[in-house]
């Protein structure tokens, strides 16, 4: 006969390579935090139905503080039949406590309300305990260099093309707001997530009639999810997460290939840190900007992720089947890839450093063309025709190889048009230009540190 939990009704051996194909321990450890919680408030439950007495309750608790003493001492020894984490708790209570005790813990309860029960909780902590306060960090980065920095000016860019200027501090604090957007996004997930399949059964529902509200508050939930073939089943949790990561990742995957640019010799306007660089084993005078490479590069893994176990679970007919199995994995990788993407990010942003002059030498004369088009507009003359004026003016400024369309004359100007006064020079200036955008949203100084303000109260 087989040793396994499930083992009663089989004569046969498994295949060893079925074995190892369908063992999910090697990963699902991970949750052993939660599975012995949940053990501990499942259990609870059924004291509370008298299927247990108080002196079993609380011999099972030890049981599983012990169990936890283990896992947390990496000292758990695995048992060749373990399948996974819930099946190897179980053995090793009834080893610690008697299996027959430990032998009712499982009483009304399925491995399909159990293993999503500590997927929801695992998930849940793991966004408390790491990526929401590793966005935030990465966020107060942004913004305190945002603030430090509102000086600099830069080039701001559409096609990649020289289009009109901006502060430094309004790109930095470009990316602070999708971030904040991600991180109110995770929270809106997090509050979805954390519902309650425990106490469902394998499908049909509870046959001793447990407080299911009793499980989930026990268990910090927000409520029970109110259908237990819907309990068992449900993985878009799991798919949404993955989706976050996936847009989250999309806008590290930006970030970094806005500083991959930037950080080139020829645009030159930041240097990454030694601590985010990395040399070549053949060219010497190589610095290479792996991380912001890697940052780009696991987006597409996130995204792999995703889409891998969204194409597994499109045809699972209802409820439990075990391709739901594979929800870990891709999660797990999601999770972690997103983790350390946040963390290296928030390392990159807090040690490079600016090259000032190399982004103020970048800003030319033509990048206020517009603003020499809205210099008419204040004398009253219609939009569309000042730009074309001014377009004007930039093709004359070529055609007489002049470096700009400042080192025009005023009477070149009045030629083009007569509306031009000697004040249009005073157009020329890149802070002004810069300054006079300070509608809500802008890049003035003051339209930035409304925007910091603005996200500081968000996280
Ligand atoms: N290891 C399984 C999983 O992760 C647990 C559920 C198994 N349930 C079952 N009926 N075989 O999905």
């Amino acid at each position: 006969g087989t040793q396994k939990l499930w083992g009663g009704r089989f004569t046969g051996e498994t295949d060893p390579l079925m074995h190892l194909y369908n063992a999910s321990l090697p990963y699902d450890y991970k949750m052993y935090k939660a599975d012995l919680e949940g053990t501990k408030v499942y259990t609870a439950g059924l004291q509370k139905l008298d299927l247990l007495t108080p002196d079993e309750l609380s011999k099972i608790h030890h049981g599983l503080d012990e169990i936890k003493k283990e896992w947390d001492s990496d000292s758990f020894v695995r048992h060749p039949n373990d399948e996974d984490i819930h099946t190897a708790n179980e053995r090793r209570l009834g080893e610690i406590i008697g299996r027959d005790i430990a032998g009712k813990v499982h009483t009304g309860r399925s491995r399909n309300d159990q293993c999503v029960t500590d997927l929801r909780i695992f998930c849940r902590d793991t966004l408390n305990e790491k990526l929401l306060p590793a966005l935030i960090d990465l966020i107060k980065v942004l913004i305190k260099r945002s603030r430090d920095e509102i000086d600099i000016l830069m080039p701001g860019y559409t096609h990649l093309q020289r289009a009109q200027p901006i502060r430094w501090s309004h790109w930095l604090s470009s990316y602070a707001t999708y971030f904040t957007e991600d991180y109110k996004r995770l929270l809106q997930i997090q509050d979805r997530l954390n519902v309650s399949p425990l106490g469902a059964g394998a499908l049909a529902g509870h046959p001793y009639g447990i407080d299911r509200e009793f499980l989930a508050e026990g268990l910090g939930f927000n409520g029970v999810i109110g259908n237990s073939l819907v309990a068992v089943s449900d993985r878009d949790f799991v798919v949404e997460l993955m989706f976050w990561g996936t847009l989250f990742m999309n806008h590290i995957s930006r970030f970094a290939e806005d500083l991959v640019i930037y950080s080139t010799a020829e645009f030159g306007f930041i240097k990454l840190s030694d601590a985010y660089s990395t040399g070549s084993s053949l060219m010497p005078q190589k610095k290479n900007a792996d991380s912001l490479e890697l940052l780009r590069g696991k987006s597409g893994r996130v995204f792999g992720d995703m889409a891998g176990f969204l194409m597994s679970l499109k045809g699972i007919p209802s409820t439990y089947d075990k391709d739901m199995q594979e929800d870990k994995e891709s999660l797990f990788d999601a999770l972690t890839t997103v983790e350390h993407s946040i963390l290296i990010a928030t390392g990159v942003v807090s040690t490079l450093s600016v090259q000032k002059e190399k982004m103020e030498a970048a800003l030319t004369m033509d990048m206020l063309a517009t603003d020499l088009a809205d210099y008419l507009v204040r004398r009253g003359v219609p939009f569309r025709e000042t730009h074309h004026i001014s377009g004007e003016c930039v093709a004359q400024a070529e055609r007489l190889k002049l470096s700009g369309i400042d080192k025009l004359s005023l009477e070149q100007y009045k030629k083009i048009d007569s509306r031009f006064e000697a004040d249009l020079f005073e157009t020329f200036n890149f802070e002004q230009s810069v300054e006079r955008r300070d509608a809500t949203g802008g890049t003035a100084k003051s339209a930035i540190f409304k925007q910091l303000d603005n996200l500081e109260s968000q996280i």
